[in-house]
């Protein structure tokens, strides 16, 4: 599914497109240029591996497959929420994977993805050095040990409360006279 880019993030690539019409058009570019973007938007979206690719006359899926070949770059915006679960040796001996299924199952979206609210990323991570808490999952800066499927439920519940309590709270003071 192609996931629009906001309007901001279109500004912000025009931007970028416009200042990379003054460097160099050298394939050896091609990773600096993904690094430029990504530090400004904090991901790649498919408008920007093409218009790379326009600049370094390449094909997008060259681009592509250099994007999804280093570990560096993302294919998709972090979420509000960024959800990372642990699958170091610990955590995947303690049934790290389940817990990582069962956030795709809640949230609807694969490692590696955002929801479409951008509310929620989800990816998995090496060891995150607290082993005697396996199985563990980081929710936004919060480290959450001892993991089990029923907890994930009510973490994400939790966000999504917080979330409409946020949003009733800044309706309130926006209908105040
Ligand atoms: S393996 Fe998960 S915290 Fe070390």
């Amino acid at each position: 599914m192609h996931r629009q880019i906001s309007p901001e993030e279109k500004t912000i690539l025009e931007e970028l497109k416009s200042g990379m019409a003054s460097l160099s058009d050298a394939r050896g570019q091609l990773i600096p240029l993904l690094q430029m973007i990504q530090e400004k938007l904090a991901y790649l979206p498919p408008e920007a591996i093409e218009m790379v690719a326009d600049h370094l006359d390449l094909s997008a899926s060259e681009v592509f497959g250099v994007a999804t070949f280093y570990n560096q770059f993302r294919l998709h915006p972090p979420g509000k929420n960024p959800v990372k679960v642990c699958l170091g040796t610990a955590c995947h001996v303690k049934g790290g994977d389940i817990i990582l299924e069962n956030f795709e199952r809640k949230l609807g979206i694969r490692e590696g993805e955002t929801t479409a609210d951008r509310e929620f990323s989800l990816e998995r991570v090496a060891c995150v050095g607290c082993c005697a808490l396996a199985p563990v999952a980081v929710v936004g800066n919060t480290l959450h040990g001892a993991m089990a499927p029923s907890k994930v439920e009510g973490l994400v519940l939790r966000i999504q409360i917080e979330k409409d309590k946020q949003q009733r709270e800044r309706l309130r003071n926006e209908s105040k006279p």
